[in-house]
């Protein structure tokens, strides 16, 4: 059942954080007549253009939370981001409100030393090998005690690469352990050091906690997507990354037991690193994730419009359609006042999207937007992504 937005009996979704994903899950939820509150810490950001009502709060502000959420009163609350906080979250779920998938979902996956241990300890999923640290010392005592060289360092409280970095010696420690310990969110000074997985490519597996029309959970796989990262943050990705069959099986194995043990309905992403029929879990996004935006022209339903039907109970459809690959459009500024020049050049790339985010501030390596394209096969769908994204040149205004 779906009411009728902006009456007594809507049917009413909270985003929290409204960037350029909580933008297109309210689209989706907009197309099905919800009534959608789009919130996030900054005015005019991309979800506040699209949604009824629009709010900028403090969202780690436990009584900023509060106060709105009593004053809206949304049946559903959407996390976008992780940076919320989450105890104000476990009060409101216990208010009745359903937050998305879960509140200990949305706390497990927020800080990489609880889906860490989750996976790898109570779930005994292949993992790199990993150790936390609270210092420099334990740092390098942790790599010399076995994680060793090349590995990776991160603030257990950080998404998008922040804080992260790859050394390969100990003369590195140091600036890594400051770099970390500098960039973490909430719990400064804990930081994760991970053995490098010498991997064959990494993947995005879009999963599904759906309720069928008989009211039970399924989860469903969307095709495997494929993506580069750089500096920690995807510049391309592509779908359907071609997979031996027994990795894809061990991928869907691996993300059945994630999703399972994180509960609730939703879309998650869950990142694998694979080499050959071997699978590692990395990590998993509660929420739908940057590398699926290739979605948009590759599936019948997209991660966005999955999640919002997942999210209310509706039947869902992974159905994959079209080869297709994104890839990211950066700002390449630092401006409030951006303008996207070769438009008509870009959208000539056949079988070719431009999606701009509309962000009211730029930077140099900020994303801005991306550019979606299809072919026969990924190959050729990557070559006219980046293409057109190439032709997409933004200037300073003025
Ligand atoms: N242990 C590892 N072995 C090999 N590569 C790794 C390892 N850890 C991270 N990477 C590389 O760095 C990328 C970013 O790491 P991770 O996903 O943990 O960080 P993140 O900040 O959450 O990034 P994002 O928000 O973009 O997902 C991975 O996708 C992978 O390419
Ligand atoms: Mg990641």
């Amino acid at each position: 059942m779906i009411g009728t937005p902006l009456s007594a009996n809507a049917t009413k979704v909270m985003l929290l954080g409204s960037g350029e994903l909580g933008k297109e899950v309210i689209i989706a939820l907009q197309r099905l007549g919800v009534e959608v509150i789009a919130v996030d810490r900054y005015e005019h950001a991309p979800g506040h253009q699209v949604a009824h009502h629009a709010y900028a709060i403090d969202m780690t502000d436990a009584d900023a939370l509060k106060t709105l959420v009593s004053q809206v009163k949304p049946h559903y609350i959407v996390p976008e981001i992780e940076a919320l906080n989450t105890q104000a979250l476990a009060e409101i779920e216990a208010t009745g409100v359903t937050v998305v998938p879960t509140v200990r979902a949305v706390q497990l996956t927020m800080n990489r030393e609880g889906i860490r241990r989750l996976a790898a300890e109570e779930l005994n999923l292949p993992t790199s090998p990993y150790a936390f640290a609270r210092s420099e010392a334990e740092l390098q005592a942790a790599i010399d005690g076995g994680i060793g060289y090349p590995c990776f360092i991160k603030p257990t409280m950080s998404s998008s690469g922040k804080g992260q970095s790859r050394i390969t010696r100990a003369s590195e420690v140091k600036a890594a352990w400051e770099y970390a310990a500098s960039a973490g969110r909430v719990n400064q000074g804990v930081v994760i050091v991970e053995g490098q997985i010498d991997f064959d490519y990494e993947i995005t597996l879009l999963t599904v906690r759906a309720k069928n029309a008989a009211g039970e959970i399924e989860t469903h796989f969307c095709a495997p997507i494929g993506h580069v990262q750089k500096q920690g943050d995807y510049v391309e990705s592509w779908q359907p990354q071609a997979m031996d069959a027994l990795a894809l099986k061990n991928a869907q194995d691996i993300a059945k037991k994630v999703t399972d043990a994180l509960g609730g309905q939703g879309l998650f992403g869950v990142e694998l690193f694979v080499k050959g029929e071997q699978v590692w879990f990395s990590e998993v996004s509660p929420r739908p994730h940057d590398t699926g935006m290739v979605t948009m022209c590759t599936q019948r339903l997209n991660e966005f419009e999955l999640h919002a039907r997942a999210i209310l109970g509706l039947p869902v459809d992974v159905t994959q359609r079209e080869t297709g690959a994104s890839a990211v459009i950066y700002g390449g500024a630092d401006t409030k006042t951006l303008a996207y020049h070769g438009l008509e050049a870009a959208m000539s790339v056949p079988n070719s999207e431009i999606r701009l985010f509309g962000k009211p501030e730029s930077f140099v390596r900020r994303r801005m937007g991306v550019a979606l394209a299809t072919a026969d096969n990924t190959d050729l769908a990557r070559a006219r992504a980046k293409e057109a994204a190439g032709l997409v040149t933004p200037k300073v205004a003025g």
